[in-house]
């Protein structure tokens, strides 16, 4: 069961991570964008950053949709940081580039899954993960969850070493539900993580603890 965050935000990892729960962090090229990070060697700097603040594994995206340019930043990626994984979209020149990184021994998440379709042939490629959009397949009125299921069914029946990385997690339900249905690491917005510590009956039990506590004092 591990947390990884889906930021690029140095502020939230570093939160995250000293609540002693973080796991890994995610990020994507949207994401890269909404902290204004621009250019090739900032953008590798920021990963190096990441890669500091967390030991686990940091997903960077490649850019490129061609086979021999994914490759080459696949490489680059991966000699930031022995903790960088590569995320590579589900195209058919992506699963062709992670079956080479795999054999080069190359870590890569498999990103942009919609359907357990993609999900098997990211498998049999060799991907570390795949990471399949809860939210987005919520938004279009279908139940992200049931992918999530189907491919934990899929991989266990095979004793599939790819990990199942649930994404596009929208609040703390999505995160409870995929972990109940065995997905191997969740990866959500702070405030979704954030979200799991909150219950009315803590706050007011609390109270209540508190202002007894105030009585024993007297
Ligand atoms: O992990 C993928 C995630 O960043 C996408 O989230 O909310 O844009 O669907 P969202």
């Amino acid at each position: 069961m591990k947390f990884f965050i889906d930021t690029a935000n140095l502020h939230q990892i570093q939160q995250a991570y000293d609540l002693g729960i973080l796991d890994g962090v995610t990020t994507n090229p949207s994401l890269m964008a909404k902290e204004n990070i621009k250019g090739e060697k900032a953008i590798y700097q920021h990963y190096k950053t990441i890669c500091e603040i967390v030991p686990g594994d940091v997903s960077a995206e490649v850019f490129a949709t061609d086979y021999e340019g994914i490759i080459r930043e696949a490489e680059l990626l991966a000699d930031i940081a022995d903790n960088i994984v590569v995320k590579v979209p589900m195209i058919k020149e992506g699963i062709r580039a992670i079956r080479y990184l795999t054999n080069q021994g190359i870590r890569t998440n498999c990103t942009l899954i919609f359907s357990a379709g993609q999900a098997i042939l990211a498998a049999k490629a060799g991907a570390t993960y795949v990471s399949p959009f809860i939210g987005r397949i919520d938004d279009t009125n279908w139940d992200g969850m049931d992918l999530i299921e189907q491919i934990v069914n899929i991989y266990a029946n095979y004793g599939t070493p790819t990990e199942v990385l649930a994404a596009s997690i929208r609040n703390p339900l999505h995160i409870i539900r995929s972990f109940e249905l065995g997905a191997d690491v969740v990866t959500c917005p702070l405030d979704s993580i954030l979200g799991l510590l909150k219950h009315p009956l803590t706050d007011i039990g609390l109270s209540k603890f508190l202002a007894d506590a105030e009585k024993t004092k007297a």
